[in-house]
């Protein structure tokens, strides 16, 4: 299902990220409280287990969140703010890395690194700014799927309909939370109006 978010400070920092005077220390600072809003509204039912810590006095069980039921996997390179930005808050989490590149002629993704920790049974947090044709986003889940998770949950900033539907359709049993869902992709497949190539404004890498 698709969780698009209506607040209006999320709306707010959206604009923020689409203006080309945003530079890459801003844009990548902004992109980081985007998913942490994304990363509330998702795990909004999570439940709760009991955890023991040393406290200054009295009872030592608390509630919290099981991070280390949480993998976070980033796709390179435009995920990487979005990871460090689920570490900050959830810093017992595990990272998994996935490094894909379209061809800007195919638009075809192609996966050339996979560094997945163990996922079976465990909750999959997969981060990637965008979702354009959907191709990276589906090959991901594919990848991930292989290793028997207990639940994915996506968090994306920006996407198209026509590349949500197609994530979406092909898989119904993964919850995808975005900030923004678009109008259209144009004719090399960048999302309308989008922001442009996410890495290459994250890292100053304008070719
Ligand atoms: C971007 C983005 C997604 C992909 C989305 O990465 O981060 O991974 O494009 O496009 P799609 O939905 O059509 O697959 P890109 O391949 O540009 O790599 P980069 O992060 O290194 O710039
Ligand atoms: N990748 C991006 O970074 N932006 C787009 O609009 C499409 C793919």
């Amino acid at each position: 299902m698709i969780h698009e978010l209506t607040n209006p400070v999320t709306k707010t920092l959206v604009t923020h990220l689409r203006d080309q005077r945003r530079d890459a220390i801003r844009f990548r600072h902004t992109v980081a409280e985007l998913t942490k809003q994304l990363v509330y509204e998702a795990l909004k039912d999570f439940p709760l287990v009991e955890k023991e810590i040393v406290p200054w006095q009295g009872n030592d069980i608390f509630s919290s969140i099981n991070e280390e039921s949480i993998v976070v996997v980033t796709v390179l390179r435009a995920g990487m703010p979005m990871l460090d930005s689920v570490m900050e808050l959830l810093p017992n989490a595990v990272a998994g890395f996935l490094a894909m590149k379209r061809d800007e002629t195919t638009h075809e993704s192609k996966l050339y690194y996979d560094r997945l920790p163990n996922c079976k049974d465990k909750n999959i947090l997969l981060v990637d700014p965008m979702v354009a044709t959907g191709g990276s986003m589906m090959d991901a889940l594919e990848l991930i799927k292989t290793r028997k998770p207990k639940r994915i949950i996506t968090l994306n900033i920006i996407g198209s309909p026509e590349g949500l539907e197609r994530v979406s359709n092909a898989h119904s049993d993964v919850d995808i939370y975005i900030a923004q869902i678009d109008e259209r992709l144009d004719e090399n497949k960048y999302i309308i109006p989008g922001l442009g190539d996410a890495g290459d404004r994250a890292y100053n890498t304008p070719e």
